[in-house]
């Protein structure tokens, strides 16, 4: 009996001193994850992003040129702000609580750069918008804020260049011989800084080309292929072939526009409509080269991700934010990105701007 006793007190010492040790060894395997997360949060800071809305086209494209860039560099807290301010104000509220350590943001309302503003200040967080350009006097009003994007009347002017090239070159294009351009122009989001330079700049630069023109319509289509589309059902249905010339915002639209002039027999035979757009992404390209679209300007998805990446990265690390990197700040504290003119002749360049 007793030698069964001690028996059991050995085994129960063995079994005690085995979850002990394996107990010390998870612990230590514990210390260790800690360690290398607590290293891991300073090599890999979070940054807390957010898109405007998901569904939008082009930032989809610019959404995963910044998981891409960040990968192995950075933990996205991402969001889908649904074209919502007051949830997008919300987000980055639950972001600040998380610990991020820089935002980057794509406003909804780009009137709302200064709520943005004020709660990052309050916790000294630097904020890097991208794609919907702040005021000058919101990104003057905080040092730890900058924009990247792009030069959104620069978009227009060569919207307009491509435009007078087209028709200069296709003398059949003014089809009632008047010698003026008769448009119609699908608008991307009124206030948008982008939609409010395109729509003014594409149509100067025509004009300032000594070409008179004649606007049929203009109406938002709210960067939107659906939009796009009923807009110019509606206007097919009203101007007919008094419309010679399609100007869209954006490719999304211009999309929109091309299956509404399908649906009504255009581009089968003589019947023609020069359509443009703004982005240059994939499927605008599949109609450029089928000789549906004239043209597009390219608005760098990848360049633009690249750049909110190397910017809010750094400011994350409270580096220099231009650390390490070949951008250039203007004297708005703005990164801008180039666009260039794409027609079937250099469609390339948007292609491999586009390929993952
Ligand atoms: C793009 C549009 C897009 C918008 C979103 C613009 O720069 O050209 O396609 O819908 O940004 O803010
Ligand atoms: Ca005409």
């Amino acid at each position: 009996m007793r030698k069964l006793l001690s028996l059991l007190l050995v085994l129960s010492l063995v079994f005690a001193l085995v979850a002990c040790g394996g107990g010390e060894q998870a612990s230590t395997e514990n210390d260790s994850q800690e360690q290398a997360s607590t290293e891991n949060a300073e090599a890999m800071p979070k940054i807390g992003v957010t898109i405007y809305k998901f569904d939008d086209n082009f930032m989809s494209f610019v959404r995963r040129a910044i998981e891409k860039d960040a990968k192995d560099k950075a933990e996205l807290v991402l969001n889908d702000s649904q074209n919502d301010q007051a949830k997008q104000n919300e987000q980055v509220e639950m972001m600040i609580s998380k610990g991020v350590k820089s935002l980057a943001i794509n406003l909804v309302d780009p009137q709302a750069a200064a709520t943005i503003i004020s709660k990052a200040k309050e916790v000294d967080l630097p904020v890097v918008f991208f794609n919907k350009e702040p005021s000058e006097e919101d990104l003057a009003s905080y040092e730890k804020c900058w924009y990247v994007g792009t030069d959104s009347s620069e978009s227009g002017v060569i919207q307009g260049k491509l435009i007078v090239d087209a028709w200069k070159a296709h003398p059949e294009w003014d089809k009632n011989s008047d010698g003026k351009l008769q448009y119609v122009l699908l608008k991307g989001e009124p206030g948008h800084p982008d939609a409010e330079a395109r729509t003014k700049y594409s149509v100067e630069t025509i004009v300032s080309e000594g070409i008179q023109v004649e606007e049929l319509e203009l109406q938002t289509g709210m960067w939107d292929s659906v939009k796009g589309k009923e807009l110019m059902d509606a206007w097919i249905a009203k101007h007919g072939d008094n419309i010679e010339f399609v100007i869209c915002n954006n490719d999304a639209m211009a999309l929109g526009a091309i299956n509404s002039l399908k649906a009504e027999g255009y581009f089968e035979g003589e019947k023609f409509m020069p359509v443009v757009g703004v982005d240059a992404i994939p499927d605008a390209l599949t109609q450029i080269e089928a000789g549906l679209m004239v043209g597009s300007v390219l608005n760098d998805a990848a360049n633009q991700g690249k750049a909110t990446v190397d910017v809010s990265l750094n400011a994350a690390q409270g580096k220099d934010i231009l650390e390490g990197t070949e951008w250039k700040l203007d004297d708005k504290k703005a990164v801008r990105v180039p666009y260039l003119p794409i027609t079937l002749d250099n469609i390339q360049i948007a292609k491999d701007c586009y390929s993952e």
